[in-house]
């Protein structure tokens, strides 16, 4: 079948959702298994099946019936199904945490992980149950290798309850080689991705559109029950630029008019806006090109297919391996800054709760939403105060919005809040689709 890179239209006919709660959504591995309870069920389900078919066939069947009954095999929709939710990049950080707060829930959790190995150790390090997670290789900068994961996490599980696109690059200082006291960044310039984009573009923004355009298919088959949902990550460069602290820190973000899109974003084309080379800045883009992406579905999808699609700010994670790219002192100080001055600063549990609760608390279930968190800063204090009853919106002095709010899919600000644009870069990718020599591609 022609598989389009392209979003499919939202007039497109809706695939007929059959699939019963019964069978979807569990690993083929736990589909045989059977507990007492359920045992014991199955022995009544037996003993009554007996009774009835002695009633109607007394003389031909013996009266020992129901002791000659053979053993029934277990059956599957016995089995309370057991949710499925593909993290990206759960080999650390964020996508780590929450990986272990869903599998203690109950979830089972696909780490959708481009280091194996790393992502083992660390879910074993971590305590997580073997049970309740499996690592799959996914590198977010391939196309293939994300059409790989999607053929082999199909073959494995029959629908999908939670997708969630957090796996992320940065290169804060990629673009500064030699600009002062040589040595001291790592300079490097631009990273490029196996088809040849810019990196950040490709492994926080394509590669995530690609793999949420594969398993809305999946998705689908889990929406009848209430479900379904796509979480993608962004940021608050990428939502609230210039009302929020964290949101003025230059460079900004800014996408223009997708002038580097236009050109095909190859080398020497590293800039959505087609300007120059800026590590930091490339991924303030690529996270608001991701609350657009989630904008966006929301608006072609949401209706349709019931699927809920959401985005975050989890707070300032300051420790986790994003910043493994910033010089040293930048990595001791960061913390230390947000701990102690601007109170922005959250751990990587709590953060991975407050995602966790994104993907699995009815709470947090309006499609299009962004729900945004700060460490300690406003009211709420380091997440001790729940979240959505905290509605407390008021500024403090590091113009932090107090410690959480739901950002409505109208009040989405900054780069991303412009609806033209965000239809505009799906119809700019559209494009290339079309002409088959830049990003799209068909099979
Ligand atoms: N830290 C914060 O303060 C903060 C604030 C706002 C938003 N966020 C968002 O939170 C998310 C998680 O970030 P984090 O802070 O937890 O950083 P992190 O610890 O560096 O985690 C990033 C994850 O992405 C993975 N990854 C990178 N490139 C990939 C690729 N090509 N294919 C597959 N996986 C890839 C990394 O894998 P490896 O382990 O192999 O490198 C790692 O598991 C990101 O979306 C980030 O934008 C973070």
């Amino acid at each position: 079948m022609a598989l389009n890179f392209v979003l499919p239209s939202a007039t497109a006919p809706a695939t007929a959702v059959t699939a019963s709660p019964a069978t979807s959504a569990r690993p083929a591995a736990t589909a045989t298994t059977s507990t007492s309870s359920q045992t014991a069920t199955l022995g009544a389900v037996a003993a009554v099946a007996g009774l009835a078919m002695r009633k109607r066939n007394r003389s031909k069947i013996s009266r020992n019936f129901s002791l000659q009954m053979p053993a029934l095999p277990a059956m599957p929709f016995m089995v309370p199904p057991k949710k499925t939710v593909v993290i990206t990049g759960a080999s650390s950080g964020l996508g780590l945490a929450a990986a272990k707060a869903l599998a203690e829930q109950g979830w089972q959790v696909v780490m959708a992980c481009r280091d194996f190995q790393k992502a083992e150790k660390a879910a074993k390090e971590a305590g997580m149950d073997p049970e309740n997670y499996q690592v799959m290789h996914c590198d977010l900068a391939s196309k293939q290798s994300v059409r790989n994961f999607v053929q082999t996490f199909r073959t494995q599980y029959q629908s999908l309850d939670a997708l969630v696109c957090n796996a992320a690059v940065y290169f804060p200082n990629a673009h500064k080689e030699g600009v002062f006291l040589p040595g001291l960044f790592p300079g490097g310039g631009p990273r490029w991705s196996a088809e040849g984009h810019e990196m950040s573009f490709a492994a926080n923004y394509l590669g995530h559109f690609l793999l949420c355009n594969l398993l809305l298919e999946d998705l689908k088959k889990s929406a009848p029950r209430g479900t379904a949902r796509c979480v993608i990550l962004g940021t608050v460069t990428a939502t609230v630029n210039g009302s929020e602290l964290g949101g003025m820190i230059p460079p900004l973000a800014h996408v223009g008019n997708f002038e580097g899109l236009e050109q095909g974003m190859k080398a020497p084309v590293t800039m959505l806006d087609g300007g120059a080379f800026d590590g930091a800045k490339a991924y303030k883009d690529s996270k608001v090109c991701d609350v657009m992406l989630m904008k966006e579905l929301h608006r072609r999808f949401h209706k349709e297919t019931g699927i809920v699609f959401t985005s975050l700010y989890p707070g300032c994670i300051a420790e986790t391996g994003l910043f493994r790219e910033h010089y040293p002192v930048f990595q001791n100080l960061f913390p230390a800054f947000h701990k102690t001055v601007t109170k922005a600063y959250v751990s990587q549990e709590e953060a991975g709760k407050r995602l966790a609760a994104v993907v699995a608390d009815d709470r947090y279930g309006t499609s299009g939403s962004y729900y945004s968190w700060e460490g300690e800063a406003g009211t709420g204090g380091g997440g001790g105060q729940d979240a959505v009853s905290n509605t407390d919106k008021d500024f403090d002095w590091f113009m932090n919005y107090g410690s959480f709010r739901t950002l409505s899919i109208d009040e989405i600000g900054g780069e991303a809040g412009d609806d033209q644009r965000c239809s505009g870069s799906v119809f700019l990718l559209a494009r290339w689709d079309k002409d088959g020599s830049r990003v799209g591609e068909r099979e």
